[in-house]
């Protein structure tokens, strides 16, 4: 017999044990709750027409999120609070919700379709951002940037975002009706051992400790591990892929920690990027804008760390800096643990170094020596919500130029991590590059070799994201761009800034 996921909707109870483990949240909403507020648009997390707000019972409090109700699957809500646009005229008391009248109010809607994944994307970032901060609402400010992260993932067709910028801003002066307390309800809905869906169609485990999770994957090595389902959500919606196991690692607290220390930063696979982003900043604030620009705040909000680096995409954000940094994984089965370098990881195009029953535990990110440079940039065709064409990080141990009784000492690179994705089948140092830098002078002859040994190092391909030529050019032209920047600081190299 199955057990049920039981879930709060719009401040009721929800129970179900009848429909597919692969049923997402928006199928259930718009046919079996009639809840057709939320769209579907692209049914791949890009448009934001779907966006609910999910709610989570994290140390006594509920946390609120933006999410993509069309790639979450519904077994994944099971003791989590969700929260759709039909709710928010409830919480203002039968009338429009703020958010709703400054869209109106600012002229912020025309076909109407985009319309209800704005308003929940901004009713978030009105009760909660990432951080779990208020916001809006408070008198407290927020600033352009806050609202263009907030709505970066909701595209609209008509009206152009100037009136929907106009309605964010507004809100920030009106008070903010509460929400009601559900942690009670919610602390109800908690389970303190998995959860063991079981449907004709197929089977949904949530494990809760580690152990449940390591014996699920020994039982069923052939299972799908999905954490926060922004890669597996497109196997169900886009290839129709049959997934008859499911085995959620996303409801495991001791994957979901994260800790830092004198040594570096510990990040449980299953931390979301939100979750991760502000440890990561802190220890390495070359990262900040690069983790703005990865996917969305609704992806942000659900996608996980363990999930980028496992999915292992020659194209994926996350492995180029963690790899420059000497990141390390933690993998762990029923057998044991053993812990690699990142990018010994990935084997191949799609292969990674994970054995039957095994999953990514951690991933340790060391702490830069005060002397190291650090740089990421990601070159895409939009700055929001897009895949990189190009990603290259680049972490050099730079002893500083110096005068000596013998004479003066130019700048030398004691040590160079350099790694790209979008340059070859798997995410990848470039060694011959790094070599070519290594213990010697930080100078144009120096980078000049370090470029033209990245041709030893990748031969990249070309698709539609960028021709190989450009690959080839950008690659060099971002070391170059990296020199610009550590000789010459008087040169601007472009930073972008959100228009105010
Ligand atoms: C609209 C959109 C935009 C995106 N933009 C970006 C972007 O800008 N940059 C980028 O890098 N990616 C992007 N992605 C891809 C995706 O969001 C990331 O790869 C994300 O980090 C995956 O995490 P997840 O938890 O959702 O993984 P899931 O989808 O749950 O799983 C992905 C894969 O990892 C495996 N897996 C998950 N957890 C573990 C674990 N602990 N151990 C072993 N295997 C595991 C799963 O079995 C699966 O094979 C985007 C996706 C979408 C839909
Ligand atoms: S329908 Fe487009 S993001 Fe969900
Ligand atoms: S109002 Fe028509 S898509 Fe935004």
């Amino acid at each position: 017999m199955t057990e049920r996921i039981r879930f709060l909707l719009n401040g009721r109870v929800r129970d179900v044990s009848d429909l597919a483990p692969t049923t997402t949240l928006l199928e259930y909403l718009r046919t079996v709750e009639h809840l057709t507020g939320s769209k579907e648009g692209c049914a791949e997390g890009d448009c934001g027409a779907c966006t609910v707000v999910v709610g989570e019972l994290r140390e006594g409090r509920v946390r609120y999120r933006s999410a993509n109700a069309c790639i979450l699957l519904l077994p994944m809500l099971d003791g989590l609070e969700v929260i759709t646009v039909e709710r928010l005229k409830t919480l203002a008391g039968g009338g429009p919700h703020p958010v709703q009248q400054a869209m109106v109010e600012h002229h912020a809607s025309q076909c109407g379709f985009c319309t209800p994944g704005f308003v929940m994307s901004l009713f978030a970032l009105y009760h909660e951002d990432e951080r779990g901060n208020r916001h809006i609402g408070n008198g407290e400010p927020v600033g352009a940037a806050e609202i263009h992260d907030a709505i970066a993932g909701n595209l609209c067709r008509c009206t152009g975002y100037r009136p929907i910028l106009a309605a964010a801003r507004a809100i920030a002066s009106q008070t903010r009706p509460a929400l009601p307390d559900t942690s009670s309800a919610l602390t109800l809905l908690q389970r303190d051992r998995e959860l063991a869906y079981r449907v004709p169609s197929g089977a949904f485990f949530a494990p809760r400790s580690l152990a449940e999770l390591s014996s699920r994957l020994a039982k069923y090595p052939d299972a799908t591990l999905v954490a926060g389902a922004t890669d597996v959500g497109l196997w169900v919606t886009k290839q129709q892929r049959s997934l008859p196991i499911l085995v959620h690692a996303g409801r495991v607290d001791a994957l979901r920690r994260i800790a830092s220390d004198d040594a570096g930063l510990m990040i449980g696979a299953a931390a979301t990027w939100s979750e991760a982003r502000a440890a990561l900043v802190a220890l390495e604030p070359g990262l900040a804008e690069l983790l703005s620009r990865f996917a969305s705040m609704q992806i942000r909000n659900s996608a996980t760390v363990g999930g980028n680096i496992a999915n292992g995409s020659p194209i994926g954000d996350g492995m180029p800096p963690l790899i420059a940094l000497g990141a390390r994984l933690r993998l762990c089965s029923n057998q044991g643990e053993r812990e690699l370098a990142l990018e010994d990881y990935y084997l191949d195009y799609g292969r990674q170094d994970r054995r039957p029953g095994e999953f990514v535990a951690s991933i340790f990110v060391p702490r830069p020596a005060p002397s190291t440079v650090f740089r990421v940039w990601k070159l895409s065709k939009r700055f929001d919500q897009d895949i990189s064409a190009l990603c290259g990080a680049f972490a050099l141990d730079i002893r500083a130029a110096r005068s000596t009784p013998e004479g003066d000492q130019p700048a030398m690179v004691r040590a160079a991590r350099i790694a790209f994705g979008g340059m070859a089948g798997i995410p990848r140092r470039a060694s011959a590059s790094e070599a070519a830098l290594t213990g010697q002078p930080w100078t144009e002859a120096s980078l000049e070799a370090a470029i033209a040994a990245l041709d030893q190092d990748f031969t990249p391909i070309g698709d539609h994201r960028a021709s190989a030529e450009y690959r080839r050019l950008a690659g060099g032209n971002l070391l170059r761009r990296l020199f610009v920047e550590t000789t010459r600081p008087e040169v601007a190299t472009g930073v972008y800034r959100h228009a105010g």
